[in-house]
């Protein structure tokens, strides 16, 4: 383990100003995007819709890092490959590598992460294929009686595998426990629930020696539940989430890089500064993003799986990222 590398990595995707693209949505998620313009997704369309992405002129002002699929971190724009094609604009290539979630037995309602077989020699694989970092994303749901601490438990102790096995191939893990949106509770319950996850999957970080200075987490906001009546405001979703880190995550590492989870392009921007605003640096972290949905959406609608509207769709783009960026540096946005 090159633990001067990882510590290297895992602060150029903190960077000032910087965060991360998430477009590493699986096979059937992205057909799940692309439902809502009524294209089929193939390899051929997932490409044209991420090479309309990756190709938008002066992402890197914005963009340390783009996540990829298996299936895009094999394939090439104009005769270069994708991981080679964003390390030359100065973008760290990464990979999603877990297998998506399948039902934890005896636990209705809750899931496990699938790809813990033959995780290291795929991780191999994408570090010959150029990744620098990967993600593991780990779901948490909030109902009647859940989550359950062996569900907790048993998805912190695969994230914590996960991220020594990426760090003995000097690839930087982002550790991505998820407590979802979605649900009928309020913030307070979210607080709860999102600290006690926290500070489990630290205790198995530690347990498993993850250099925690070679990591970054990838964590929700502390926000009510998208079906609770009273939604919180950008004020109170910025000092519980704070909070919670100040309680539960250590001052070791080096960022944290939220996932937008289901909110909408603008209030994953404006919570994100509301965030920053308030952020004291007893934390010592970088806060910044690591979107899919908030970042994607507006391209996606005006792209609409046609070559005509790529140019229109990475000017809406390339400004969805100016603004995330400047929330992230707590300007104004
Ligand atoms: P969203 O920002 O759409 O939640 O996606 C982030 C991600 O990578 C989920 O694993």
């Amino acid at each position: 383990m090159d633990i001067i590398l990882l510590k290297q990595t895992a602060q150029t995707l903190v960077a000032p100003g910087k965060g991360i693209l998430a477009a590493d949505e699986s096979s059937k998620t992205i057909q799940k995007r692309f439902d809502k313009i009524n294209l089929q997704s193939v390899p051929e369309t997932n490409l044209a819709y991420r090479k309309m992405l990756f190709t938008t002129p002066g992402i890197e002002e914005f963009l340390s890092g783009v996540i990829l699929y298996d299936e895009t971190i094999r394939q090439s724009i104009d005769g270069v490959t994708i991981p080679k094609y964003l390390e030359d604009r100065g973008i760290l290539p990464g990979i999603k590598v877990d297998q998506g979630t399948e039902d934890l037995p005896n636990s209705p309602g809750e899931k496990i992460t699938k790809g813990m077989e033959g995780l290291e020699e795929r991780l191999k694989e994408y570090k010959e294929l150029g990744a620098k970092f990967a993600k593991w994303r780990a779901v948490i749901t909030i109902g009647e009686n859940i989550p359950t601490d062996i569900c907790i438990e048993a998805n912190a102790e695969s994230l914590a595998q996960y991220a020594a096995l990426c760090q003995e191939q000097d690839i930087v893990p982002i550790v991505e426990p998820e407590v979802l949106m979605d649900g009928e509770h309020d913030l307070e319950k979210c607080r709860e629930v999102t600290t006690k996850t926290l500070k489990i999957v630290f205790e198995k970080l530690e347990a498993h020696r993850v250099a925690l200075e070679g990591m970054l987490l990838k964590p929700n906001m502390v926000i009510s539940g998208k079906d609770f009546a009273v939604k919180a405001n950008p004020q109170e979703i910025a000092k519980a989430t704070v909070e919670t880190f100040l309680e539960a995550v250590p001052k070791e590492v080096p960022g944290i890089v939220f996932l937008s989870g289901g909110q909408t392009p603008d209030e994953a921007t404006v919570n994100l500064a509301a965030i920053n605003k308030i952020s004291p640096p007893a934390g010592g972290w970088q806060l910044s993003f690591s979107y899919g949905r908030a970042l994607q959406d507006e391209a996606l609608k005006v792209w609409a799986g046609k070559e005509e509207n790529v140019l229109e769709a990475q000017k809406v783009f390339l400004e969805r990222l100016r603004k995330v960026s400047s929330a992230r540096s707590a300007k104004s946005v």
